[in-house]
């Protein structure tokens, strides 16, 4: 295991996927965190960057026993500063940040395979890199050497003589720098000594033999489906793990997309085998969405309703559960635990040493479900990222269609018609989205695109169809390319692929005559539009 320690760079959870992607478990902790209250002995720590300047009077700083664990450490940006701070170094603090790409000239110290060039071996003289810092080393600590330099950091990368500590200025994290991921490996794998023993078909036996532990012999499971992949994944787990005494529950709130409970349904329970009920609640939603404009509002009344009615269906499978448990016979017990599909990024979040960072939407899923009814928690992804979900996805067979998914917000469609929410508005943006999503799979550029979705303005505009006007609403289409979804930039169509969805949409879409295509980057503007 590699301890990343994070200093709430924005970048952190990103050295945490790097480190996965060579198949190294790491576990990111906030800096604060106390070594003996560590679950495990790291091979390696990295520490990250930080908005921080190690001179702020508030500024994160770590045990310094981490110096003395014997242990290889990579210090990044932030990270450096704090080492060469912690190790008698001089960091200068700077005004003004330097903020994107530079050219990194790699320093060949000693011939050979010398530690002190373990970083860089093998990667050349010189990387593309990408630099977001404001203070930077400019006196290194004893007994280090500088091991790489730019044109306005003399001391961009440096190694220890004779310890495995080194610190890099740069962010090898983010794909902006290109060999990025390379540097991480050389520092897991040759420096820290790290196998590559971390995968999915190793992670599904374990999880399946925790499961059942956890479980026991009796006692049944219930969790919510969205009809995406991570519930789609966990759901799949429990069934292998615990077979019938899970049960799914979807519940169709009335602004999903078109078919779409048909569609779960038929995968979920007729494919793969899933104890799943589908709840048609959406009379329910729509009446209480009724005449609401306001998008917090609108996800905090799907927030509750969801709430009230999954309760609602869990009532009665503990009722019969009850029932069952009376009669005897083999009876498969009382409803004990809750699945949740938490994913790391989550846990991250709620870890984080300042808090969790502010929200600028509500998220609103299933948190504080179920209070009354005392359930347990059981979350078989909270160790694993999106893309390991896929991974896993996959190996449980379930269809790539679904694997491959785009992410779909709780709150639906009613996040995407831009006034208040009828069927009528959800049956036009369920037809437009169809088609767009239809003809973005025709064009193969589905998996190229990280989020598409289509969204109904409520304004009309005038159009002409024959001899006669029309005036009618108008559908902005969405497409994003995006790591994390912190940041998202808006994707390139080739230009007949949006002539062919504008032409099908105006054509086959009663009410709408305009079709736009959002060309806004994240940030300013956010995925979604509300
Ligand atoms: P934004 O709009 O915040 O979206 O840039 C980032 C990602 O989050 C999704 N999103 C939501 N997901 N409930 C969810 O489950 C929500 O209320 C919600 N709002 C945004 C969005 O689809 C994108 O993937």
């Amino acid at each position: 295991t590699i301890l990343i320690l994070d200093f709430g760079s924005q970048y952190s959870h990103l050295i945490t996927r790097r480190c996965r992607e060579h198949n190294v478990y790491a576990e990111l902790q906030p800096c604060t965190v106390k070594l003996a209250d560590l679950h495990f002995k790291p091979k390696g720590i990295i520490l990250s960057g930080s908005p921080y300047s190690v001179y702020d009077n508030d500024s994160p700083h770590v045990d310094s026993a981490v110096f003395e664990l014997k242990v290889p450490i990579l210090g990044i940006c932030y990270g450096l500063q704090e080492m060469a701070w912690a190790l008698k170094g001089k960091v200068e603090r700077s005004d003004h940040r330097e903020y994107g790409f530079a050219q990194l000239q790699i320093n060949k110290i000693h011939d050979g395979d010398s530690p002190v060039d373990a970083l860089f071996r093998g990667l050349g003289e010189e990387m593309q890199v990408w630099m977001s810092h404001g203070d930077q080393l400019c006196e290194i600590p004893p007994d280090f050497h500088v091991i790489a330099h730019t044109r306005t950091a003399p001391f961009a990368a440096v190694a220890h003589n004779t310890k495995p500590f080194y610190g890099i200025q740069f962010h090898p994290e983010v794909t902006h720098s290109l060999r990025g991921k390379e540097v991480i490996g050389r520092f897991i794998l040759d420096i820290c000594g790290c196998r590559s023993n971390w995968t999915m078909e190793e992670f599904i036996g374990k999880e399946i033999a925790r499961i059942r532990e956890i479980c026991g012999p009796k006692g049944r499971v219930i969790g919510a489906i969205s009809g995406g992949v991570d519930s789609t994944v966990a759901a799949k787990l429990m069934h292998e793990a615990i077979g019938d005494r899970f049960h799914a529950i979807m519940v169709d709130n009335g602004v999903l997309r078109l078919n779409e409970a048909q569609q779960v349904y038929e995968m979920l329970n007729k494919n793969l085998g899933i104890n799943l009920t589908v709840v048609d609640a959406s009379d329910l939603f729509l009446s209480r969405l009724q005449d609401i404009e306001d998008p917090e509002k609108k996800r905090k009344i799907i927030g509750n309703t969801f709430i009230n009615v999954f309760e609602e269906e869990a009532a009665k499978i503990e009722a019969a559960a009850d029932e069952e448990e009376k009669q005897g016979a083999d009876a498969k017990g009382r409803v004990e635990w809750l699945l949740q599909g938490t994913l790391y990024p989550d846990v991250i979040e709620s870890i984080s040493f300042k808090g969790p960072s502010a929200t600028i939407k509500t998220h609103h899923n299933v948190g504080g479900l179920l209070k009354d009814m005392k359930l347990k928690l059981i979350e078989p992804l909270r160790e694993l990222f999106k893309d390991e979900v896929r991974v896993l996805g996959r190996l449980l067979s379930i269809p790539a269609p679904l694997v491959q998914r785009h992410p779909f917000p709780g709150p639906g469609l009613a996040i995407r018609i831009l006034g208040p929410v009828t069927r009528e508005q959800v049956r036009i943006l369920q037809q437009a989205d169809n088609i767009y999503i239809e003809e973005i799979r025709n064009a193969g550029l589905y998996d190229e695109i990280s989020q598409a979705f289509a969204v109904l303005l409520p304004v009309r505009a005038v159009g002409v169809m024959g001899d006669a006007r029309t005036y009618e609403q108008v559908i902005a289409l969405r497409a994003v390319q995006s790591e994390d979804f912190m940041t998202a930039d808006w994707y390139v169509f080739p230009a007949e692929v949006l002539r062919r969805i504008s032409s099908r949409i105006t054509n086959e879409v009663n009410g709408i005559n305009r079709v736009t295509y959002d060309i806004s980057s994240k940030p300013p503007a956010t995925v979604e539009w509300l």
